[in-house]
């Protein structure tokens, strides 16, 4: 079953929610110039689900990722985690390490085994850091399951400088996996894999996500991973245009489901708008179940679909009157940003 994928922070949360965002942008500021990384963007992951997120190189996966598991803070927007049973500002870095290390773990795309130590001591790194874990013998015989679980308990004794690199992500599955988190963040876990090695990995997730009720939200490029995960969200240049269920990454359009954001806002994607020839604007018929919007190619097109006529359209830079239906201003070419419709009298 499909959960919400927006809720408003004021509204009563469900219990089973595990970590959820909403409204976030994200600003980098470099020393000249600020790139807007997130715009807007609201989701929600509960208890045991598995959730895909794709998007081209640059869309903002990673940033959101980081944001979601409390490694960068969002320029503006709540980031809402589930053991604090409220958004994470507020906290100090350190707190917010500390709670994260208990209910979340993060899978990267070149995961970083510590050489020195064996596969068993990588896995069992992150528990000896959690203060809440006492036991030692309990820690190792949990490690030893996990890396039973991922096919590597023959492995235990050795050196991660002797794996290959599907071996490693799955070290670092179980290491991830060690703090028993509800949910763990994968940035392309298989980015570096050859694709039966892929295949392998994510049968390994679904095992995980099924036996241990472990959430996944996956970020990535790859069809093959984004075939496996019940829902996908899309990402493109920081905003969720839409997501899908059973998406086919090759005809996207077929399985889009445009969802308003917090703002109300759904967003167009450029195939949609390529289609349609650069259209003025649409005008609007609104029924109980439908939306249509009706492309309208230029300024006459658009009176004409309403009760309004064009009398004039205005440059705002030369103040000449333009009534050709173009774009552009017929006297100095700048772009016609706003227009003017006057009712025929
Ligand atoms: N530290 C930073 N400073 C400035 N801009 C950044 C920084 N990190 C990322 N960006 C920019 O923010 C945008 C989103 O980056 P991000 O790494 O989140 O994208 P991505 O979808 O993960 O890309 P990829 O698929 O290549 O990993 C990009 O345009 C990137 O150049
Ligand atoms: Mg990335």
């Amino acid at each position: 079953m499909l959960r919400k994928l927006i809720y408003d922070p004021t509204e009563e949360l469900p219990s089973d929610l595990i970590v959820a965002m909403f409204n976030v942008y994200k600003i980098y500021q470099s020393e000249k110039i600020e790139h807007v990384a997130l715009r807007g963007i609201s989701l929600a992951i509960h208890k045991s689900e598995l959730v895909g997120c794709i998007g081209p190189s640059g869309s903002g996966k990673t940033t959101l990722l980081k944001i979601l598991g409390g490694l960068m803070l969002p320029t503006a927007g709540t980031v809402y985690w589930e053991p604090l049973k409220s958004s994470v500002s507020g906290f100090t870095a350190s707190q917010l390490a500390d709670v994260r290390n208990e209910f979340l773990g993060y899978l990267s795309q070149n995961p970083f085994l510590l050489p020195q130590l064996s596969v068993l001591k990588n896995v069992m790194f992150a528990g000896l850091i959690n203060e809440k874990i006492k036991n030692g013998r309990k820690l190792k015989r949990y490690a030893l399951e996990l890396l039973e679980r991922v096919g590597l308990e023959d492995r235990a004794k050795s050196s991660p400088t002797k794996l290959s690199g599907g071996e490693i992500q799955r070290v670092a599955l179980a290491s991830a996996l060690i703090n028993r988190p509800l949910i763990v963040l994968a940035d392309e876990p298989t980015g570096n894999l050859d694709f039966d090695t892929s295949g392998a990995f994510l049968d390994l997730l679904e095992e995980i996500n099924k036996t241990l009720g472990t959430a996944f939200f996956i970020v990535t490029h790859s069809p093959q991973v984004a075939k496996r995960t019940p829902r996908i969200l899309e990402l493109s240049d920081g905003m969720l245009i839409g997501h899908h269920t059973l998406a086919n990454l090759h005809a996207l359009d077929h399985s889009r489901i445009l969802v308003p954001d917090a703002q109300n806002r759904i967003f167009l994607p450029d195939e949609l708008m390529k289609t349609l020839g650069s259209p003025w604007g649409f005008s609007v018929n609104v029924t109980k179940e439908k939306l249509v919007l009706n492309s309208v190619a230029s300024a006459e097109d658009l009176a004409s679909s309403s009760d309004l006529t064009v009398k004039e359209i205005t440059c705002q830079l030369c103040g000449h009157g333009n009534t050709s239906g173009n774009r552009f201003c017929q006297n100095c070419g700048s772009f016609l940003s706003r227009f003017r419709l006057f009712a025929e009298e």
